[in-house]
């Protein structure tokens, strides 16, 4: 949806897989259920993006939305860049006690969910055979670290 790092991707990936009816965004919480049904629409056809078309798409589907969506929406942001650079560091300091293997399999999958020229679909399809393909130790050590 918006650029992530490898954590969060994999969460929203597990998210899409087991949940049906996502919960609204917080800037959409209280909003009209049209206004959050017509969000959800344009996530669905939204897999054939890139992140940053993504990115675009939003931004200007909240340009036209009331004034309290687009303050709460600048919050959000804000508050997603935040919760970025905490996941960073947390991503940091995972890997340094990886064994090789997931390092070098952590670096793969972070070039796949960093690649800003790859569609959601893509990324996701591409994480999941990245995940698939590993040993089972190497795939436990890195699903362990993303548990918090
Ligand atoms: C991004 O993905 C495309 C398509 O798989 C690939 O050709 C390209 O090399 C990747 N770019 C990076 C920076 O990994």
């Amino acid at each position: 949806m918006f650029f992530k790092p490898l954590f969060v991707v994999l969460a929203v990936t597990a998210c899409v897989v087991y949940s049906q009816a996502p919960p609204p965004p917080p800037f959409l919480v209280g909003a009209p259920a049209s206004t959050v049904n017509e969000f959800n629409q344009l996530l669905a056809t939204s897999g054939g993006l890139t992140d940053p078309q993504i990115d675009a798409a939003v931004d200007a589907w909240v340009a036209k939305q009331s004034d309290d969506i687009k303050s709460k929406h600048e919050q959000f942001k804000q508050e997603k860049n935040k919760q970025q650079e905490a996941a960073k560091a947390a991503h940091a300091a995972a890997l340094a006690n990886f064994s090789p293997e997931a390092k070098d399999a952590d670096a793969k999958l972070s070039a796949i969910a960093d690649n800003l020229s790859l569609t959601a679909q893509d990324k996701s399809q591409q994480i999941q055979q990245l995940l698939g393909s590993l040993p089972a130790n190497v795939r436990q050590e890195i699903e362990a670290s993303m548990q918090g």
